[in-house]
């Protein structure tokens, strides 16, 4: 891909380069949904939609012995996932793909299965899911992390916040429904718990000083730097409200 990033685009990824997780999730997480996936081939071909750094991507190159197309706009997020599997000599079965995941370079039932933690937002839950389905064969499955509202009454200061930054956030039953209309049977979902929040707030938390100290005439990295800070609060004020959950589903 040779577009340029919008400069506001750069700066967020200039600020995850510095963290390896970008977004909420774990080792333990993956594994436990990798698990749900009962009948899956001995050698899956799998593809990780908006990798970021491949945190998830090695995780399942280690667990299965299948291959991963790890998917990521951001060249330097590759560049950092290209540099782990070589250490892991895992580059045999980590294929990077520098593309946009709305607009997937695969032809239809290239997969086993479609992976997307904490990324599938950047397309749209449902437009997502409707555009993936297409690449797997009948039966793959899909596994995705989606920021959803887990009570029915959150609290207002995350209705706000939330609201202005992640409009389209559904709830559990809406995000079921979602996925049975866009071609999906569900076959589980579970709720991230909190340590996988503390996982990816925690290297976030410290990389803001140093990040804004670096940035100290930009007005848009420290307004940048604020709105993560102000979402790491309230996160701790209000965490109950609204979480991450794992959404697992098989073709029809
Ligand atoms: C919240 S991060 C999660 C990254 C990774 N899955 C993880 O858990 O660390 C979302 C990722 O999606 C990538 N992304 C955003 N829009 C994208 C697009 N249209 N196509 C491919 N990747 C995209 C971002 O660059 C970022 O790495």
């Amino acid at each position: 891909m040779s577009d340029e990033p919008s400069p506001e685009l750069a700066l967020t990824f200039s600020f995850y380069e510095r963290v390896l997780r970008k977004g909420p999730g774990s080792e333990g997480s993956t594994l436990k949904a990798l698990s749900m996936l009962d009948g899956l081939p001995p050698t899956p071909r799998i593809v990780d939609f908006g990798c970021g750094a491949g945190v998830a991507s090695l995780v399942l190159a280690r667990a299965t012995r299948g291959h991963v197309t790890a998917v990521e706009i951001c060249r330097p997020f590759l560049n950092q996932l290209e540099a782990q599997a070589a250490t892991e000599g895992l580059t045999e079965r980590i294929r990077t793909v520098e593309a946009d995941m709305a607009d997937p370079p695969f032809p239809d039932g290239s997969f086993d299965l479609v992976w997307a933690e904490g990324a599938i937002y950047n397309v749209g839950f449902e437009k997502g899911l409707k555009r993936w389905r297409r690449l797997l064969r009948a039966g793959g499955f899909i596994a995705v992390s989606e920021a959803s509202w887990l009570r029915e009454a959150p609290h207002g200061k995350a209705v706000d916040f939330w609201e202005a930054e992640y409009p389209a956030m559904s709830n559990i039953e809406d995000n079921l429904t979602t996925f049975r209309a866009a071609g999906f049977e569900p076959i589980g979902h579970f709720v991230l718990p909190s340590e996988d929040w503390k996982d990816f707030y925690g290297p976030v938390q410290e990389e803001l000083a140093p990040f804004r100290a670096t940035h100290l005439e930009n007005a848009e990295a420290q307004a940048f730097a604020d709105s993560m800070q102000q979402e790491i609060d309230l996160w701790k004020e209000c965490g109950d409200s609204c979480g991450y959950v794992f959404y697992l589903g098989r073709a029809i």
